[in-house]
Formats: structure tokens, sequence, C-alpha cells
């Protein structure tokens, strides 16, 4: 997309628009040329695109989401009670302390990075089946789409096993993720929330049942201890943040890691010999993902707001409820902060990229996700080191969560 010269109001549009959805990155090389931040009150809001500025941003307890006062105001009458907005904004996703540290808190024990790596030897097997099953379907030489039967079915797998969802429910949640995660994107038409709404709706009436079932009879599993920590009814959980948070870690957990794979794989299979290094070895899986995660985030922004007079980034002071676009994505390929951003380099020393974003909302899943990855991604190069693409992937229509919607390849040389 040419995007040389553009200024802030046009690269913030054209970044609505599908070219700029597709190919973002000639977008944030041209925001750069206007500093790492850049706008105001002219833009109707702060844009960073710098490493250092976005992450500081992030960690800045100055900064935080909108409050549910904004949101109110902002949204008026379209705010739908229990649709996509009203469900994320209620979440510890865009919460605000002491709120946040409270629920938070109650869901993290089930991802500390004890828990996480003892998830391997599950996570490993189902990977391993997703596989055979790829292979069943690809073993003629047939085409098969890399997204339908593994990245999207191994994160789906399992965080449903770690909620406890049962597994005849789980096929419904990839078209009700998909439709509700358009919240999260930058909507410039509400009638293109309608679906996000439904989608939020159906969940919630969902969880509603799942948690009825397990307040009877509890299962060892993380939507029975959380029905527990909201059945003592002390406020450490109240009804509507026990069931905005669950449809929180379906959706979270799934859509971004699914686009993990897929981005990766195709990263991979551009590139002869990062696909031999990861075939043979020569190159370590957990730095692929690491360089994957920084060359095409799964997620590619997210927003803050000032939430006092005294907010800054860096010499630039903001005024409360000031809003900020915090560009991961850009920030992802700084050249203050990578040399040489915009090759891929798996072998890239200290990559640590703003991928999983930072401070007190940094991601809860990332040891989740990347396990995930690095397991998959090591099986899949073994197993299968001539897998190659047949057709030019599909990408999703999406900015914020970035990934493709098909990526068909065949197996085996030859075939
Ligand atoms: C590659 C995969 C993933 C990526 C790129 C990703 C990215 C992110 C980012 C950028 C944030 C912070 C957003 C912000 O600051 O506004 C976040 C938060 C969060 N993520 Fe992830 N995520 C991934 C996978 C997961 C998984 C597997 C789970 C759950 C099992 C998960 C659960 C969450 C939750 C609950 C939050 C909110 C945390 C909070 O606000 O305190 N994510 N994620």
């Amino acid at each position: 997309m040419q995007a040389e010269g553009l200024q802030g109001q046009e690269i913030i549009g054209a970044l609505m628009t599908p070219a700029g959805r597709g190919d973002p990155y000639a977008l944030y090389a041209a925001a750069r040329k206007l500093g790492p931040v850049f706008g105001g009150a002219d833009l109707g809001m702060y844009v960073c695109t710098g490493h250092d500025e976005v992450n500081a941003v992030l960690r800045s307890p100055e900064f935080g989401k909108f409050e549910r006062e904004q949101i109110i105001e902002g949204w008026q009458e379209s705010l739908v009670e229990g649709g996509s907005v009203d469900t994320i904004s209620r979440s510890i996703l865009d919460a605000n302390p002491p709120d946040h540290r409270r629920v938070r808190s109650l869901i993290s024990s089930a991802f500390t990075p004890r828990r996480i790596a003892g998830l391997e030897p599950a996570i490993t097997r189902v990977a391993d089946q997703l596989l055979d099953e790829l292979e069943r379907r690809g073993s003629r030489g047939e085409p098969v789409d890399f997204m339908e039967y593994v990245a999207f079915r191994l994160p789906v797998t399992v965080i449903c096993e770690l909620l406890g969802v049962p597994e005849e429910d789980r096929a419904r949640f990839r078209p009700l993720a998909h439709d509700l995660t358009v919240a999260l994107e930058l909507i410039d038409d509400l009638a293109k929330l309608a679906p996000a709404d439904a989608a939020a709706l159906e969940l919630r009436a969902y969880f509603e049942k799942l948690t009825a079932q397990r307040r009877a009879q509890p299962a060892d599993d993380l939507v029975s201890a959380l029905v527990q920590v909201n059945s003592a009814d002390d406020g450490r959980l109240s009804d509507v943040e026990l069931i905005v948070n669950l449809t929180l870690l379906l959706v979270a957990g799934f859509e971004t890691t699914t686009n993990l794979l897929g981005n990766g794989l195709e990263l991979a299979l551009k590139r002869p010999a990062v696909k031999k290094g990861l075939a043979g070895g020569g190159i370590p899986v957990e730095d692929f993902v690491e360089e994957v995660l920084r060359y095409d985030s799964p997620v590619q922004l997210t927003m803050r707001v000032a939430l006092t007079d005294e907010a800054r980034i860096g010499g630039q002071r903001l005024k409360r409820g000031e809003q900020v676009l915090l560009l991961i994505g850009a920030a992802n390929r700084d050249p203050a902060r990578y040399p040489d951003p915009e090759s891929f380099d798996p072998l890239r020393p200290d990559s640590a990229p703003l991928s999983f974003g930072g401070g007190i909302h940094y991601c809860l899943g990332q040891g989740l996700a990347r396990l995930e990855a690095q397991i998959a991604f090591s099986r899949l190069f073994q197993r299968f080191p001539e897998i190659r693409a047949v057709a030019e992937p599909v990408r999703s229509d999406r900015l914020v969560l970035r990934g493709y919607e098909r990526l068909e390849v065949v197996l085996r040389e030859g075939e």
C-alpha cells in the first residue's frame, strides 16, 4: 500500500480500510515518520509507534482503561446490555485497579508457570492427535487447511480443558469468538457490532448454564473454582464478573493463539532456510516463536486513557480522559529497538516483543500460548519437514487480531 507521506488522520483512516488491514506495516512505517508519539487534540487521540513509549504507557499507573461511566457516556443507547462491548468492558481486560487486581488474582492461580509447565504432556498429546488427523486428511496429497485442523483446534481444546467446557460444545465457539472479537477492532460503523453482540449474548447464556451445572456438581476445573468463589458471596467475584471473565478467557484464549500458529507457519513456509532450521533443530523453536510474535503480532494494538492530569508520554503531558493508541505491531518493528526490524530473523538476540502487552494487563495466557506454539511447531516440522503451502493463504479482514482464515498445505514433497 502506498503510505509514504501520509499524515496522522490519513494513516488512522487507512488502517481501517481492507488494504490497510491487509498490510498495516507500510502504514506503521509512515506513522513512525511522524514520531514515536504523535497526535493530540486535533487527532482525537495520541498515537505511539515507539517501542519504549508503548512499553512505558503499558506499565504506567497514570494510564489505564476507560472508566465505565466513559463507556456508557460514549456509547449511549447503542450499548447493548450483555452485548460485546458491555461484556469486554466489564472483564479484567478493561478493568482498572482495585477491581482489576481483585478479579485477576482469582484467575491467575490457574496460569502460574508451574501449572502451565504441568500441561506440557497434555498439550503434546492433543497436538499429536491433531497432526494425525491432518495426516489422514492429507495422506494422498490432498491440500489440507492448517487453520481448521490444527491452528483453531489446539488452543480451543486446551482452554476448554482448563475451563471445563465439554467437548461436544466446542465446535460452536469458533464462529462465536470470531464474531465477538469484532468488538476489539477499531469500529467505524456500529452496525458491524450486531453479530458481536449476538455472540456475547449467546456465550453469556452458555456460561450461565454451565456455571449452574458446576454449582450443583463441581468438577476439577477453572469454571468450578470460580463458581466456588462466587458462591461464597463475599464480594470477591460478582455474578456478572464470573460470566464476563469466563467469556473473556474463552475468547482471548484461542483466537489469538490460533493466529500465532497461522502467522508462524506462513512465515516459515515462505522461508526455506527457516523451515529447514526448525525441522533439523538449527533454529530453537522458542526463538522462532518469539520472532513470529515480534514480526507479525497476533495482537496489533491496544488503547489506554490518561487516568490523571499527571500522565506523560516522553515529555508530553496529557489531560485526564485523553486517549492513546498503542501500535504494538509498529513498536515491534521500531528500528531504535531492533536492528534491521523488517527482516524475519529467529536468531535475533533479546527479542522481547510487546505482543503480550505489559504492566498490570500483561497477558495472563502468555505462558500457555507460548507453550502451545512451541509444541505445535516442533511436532509439525519434525513430522512434516517438507510441508509447503499450496495457495496464497487467506487473511482475516481484521487489524487488531491479525491472522489467517485459511492456510492450505500439502504435507509431503511430490504429493
Ligand atoms: C499468542 C497469543 C496471545 C496474544 C498475542 C495475547 C495478547 C494479549 C495482550 C496484548 C493483552 C493485553 C491487552 C491490553 O493491555 O490491553 C492480553 C491480555 C489478556 N490475555 Fe492474552 N494473548 C494471547 C493468548 C492468551 C491466552 C492463551 C489466554 C488465556 C488462556 C489469554 C488471556 C488473556 C487475558 C485474560 C488477558 C487480560 C489480562 C488483564 O487484563 O489483566 N491470552 N493478551
